[in-house]
């Protein structure tokens, strides 16, 4: 199918454009763009007036359960609520089961990608074979069976050593690493920030050294050895000066945060709300403060969202024994615009985290609105106010901590290799 939108106000970080312009779509591709464009024959006509038009967004960072835990979350919801959210690519983690450490299971999530044939999925496959931390998965056979990125994420890759070399193994065959940055031997068992709100309540904490050390591990193998390394969900302000100290300093590192981490502290665990537990913990009202500076200053290269989805049924438990993880897709871009609408980043700035930069971490394509570059498109209005209501979710987790919550900034559709496939009034289509 091909689309003309007409009249919207182009936002276009890659090129760094911002203006009321026309985007024509054709053979999964941006055809043209300009003003006065017209509709030949065959063109369908989205008039975008008011409307926000920027590139689909990229999440880096995701979980989307198959196989293995269907009953959390399927390619095929989880793909639902991406496009819902103005998420047009996703890179999902790979602890499923089974993990994603071979070719088998990269393939089988693949073709349930296809088969829904919503958002562009993107594997990352496990650095160590099962998720263990000790021997390195086949990085070659990952490649080539289509990962992008390898990680372990859900557990960090504790033996420095085995650090180092999946970082070089990985470089031969041009995958990103990334790292759940957290000492266990320093986060023990804890369920929530160390600090004054888990003392409170009675629970065992994990303290900001826990993500710091393990940072600082990974920066001093960048140093020494070389390579690159990706920071994932970056939730304190001392990790994230460490960070920019390193990138200060030349080294290939980069980084992201997620949105609940500059929304939230630890202060929505009061009341014991499982929802509002994710690992690592919502950290104190400084640390927001500090991420916030830290994505405004580039430090923080990225924003992804950790969609974790869980059942219902694991949530609501004591909160000792329930999963950590908050389900993202669907409130994730409201989230980021809340941050722009509180001066605190640049829209601009902001759509980068989303788009052109994740895209050009991992070397994937799309993430502009140039000419030639896939059709994959968002278009939102800035002004729509909406109330979080996890059941209208698409995702079949609907651990939000935002619940209830007034957000501005509602996704109006979002098109995917030129095909419309998510529409405010419509819903999914496909
Ligand atoms: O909160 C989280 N949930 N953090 C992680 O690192 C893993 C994730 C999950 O898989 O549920």
């Amino acid at each position: 199918m091909k689309w003309l939108i007409i009249g919207g106000r182009i936002l276009d970080p890659a090129s760094g454009r911002d203006e009321v312009a026309d985007l024509l779509l054709e053979g999964g591709s941006i055809r043209k763009t300009g003003q006065g464009l017209t509709a030949g024959r065959g063109f369908h006509t989205v008039d975008a007036s008011g409307l926000l038009v920027i590139p689909g967004l990229i999440d880096m960072h995701c979980h989307l359960r198959e196989p293995g835990f269907e009953y959390k979350e399927t390619v095929a919801s989880g793909c639902a609520a991406a496009v819902k959210g103005g998420i047009t690519s996703v890179m999902c983690m790979a602890n499923t089961d089974p993990v994603n450490d071979c070719a088998s299971v990269t393939a089988h999530i693949l073709d349930k990608a296809q088969q829904a044939g919503l958002a562009k999925v993107y594997p990352i496959g496990a650095i160590t074979k099962g998720l263990k931390g000790e021997s390195l998965a086949e990085m070659a056979e990952l490649a080539e069976s289509g990962c992008v990125a390898v990680s372990d994420d859900g557990r960090p890759v504790h033996s420095g050593g085995v650090m180092r070399r999946a970082i070089e193994y990985a470089s031969v065959f041009g995958l990103l690493v990334i790292d759940h940055a957290e000492d266990l031997s320093i986060a023990g068992e804890g369920v929530m920030h160390e600090g004054f709100v888990s003392t409170k309540l009675g629970l065992e904490g994990i303290p900001s050294a826990a993500a710091l050390s393990e940072i600082a591990r990974n920066i001093a193998l960048v140093r020494e050895f070389g390579g690159r390394i990706h920071i994932a969900h970056v939730s304190t302000r001392s990790g994230a000066n460490l960070i920019h100290h390193a990138k200060a300093e030349g080294l290939s590192i980069t980084a992201e945060t997620c949105p609940h981490f500059f929304t939230l502290d630890h202060e929505a665990v009061m009341g014991f709300d499982t929802d509002a537990k994710v690992n690592p913990p919502l950290r104190t009202a400084d640390d927001v403060e500090g991420i916030i500076e830290r994505l405004a200053d580039g430090t923080i290269d990225a924003i992804a969202t950790d969609h974790a989805p869980h059942h219902r049924d694991e949530k609501d438990r004591e909160f000792d024994l329930a999963p950590f993880g908050i389900s993202g897709f669907e409130t994730a871009l409201a989230l980021t615009l809340g941050l722009v609408g509180k001066g605190r980043l640049g829209l601009m700035d902001a759509i980068a985290k989303w788009t052109v930069n994740p895209a050009r971490i991992v070397g994937l394509p799309g993430g502009s609105l140039a000419e030639g570059e896939p059709a994959d498109v968002t278009l939102v209005d800035m002004e729509a106010e909406w109330i979080v209501d996890p059941d209208r979710f698409l995702s079949k987790g609907r651990n939000t901590p935002f619940k209830g919550m007034k957000l501005k900034g509602e996704v109006v559709n979002t098109f995917v290799g030129g095909r419309m496939v998510y529409d405010r009034e419509k819903g999914i289509i496909n």
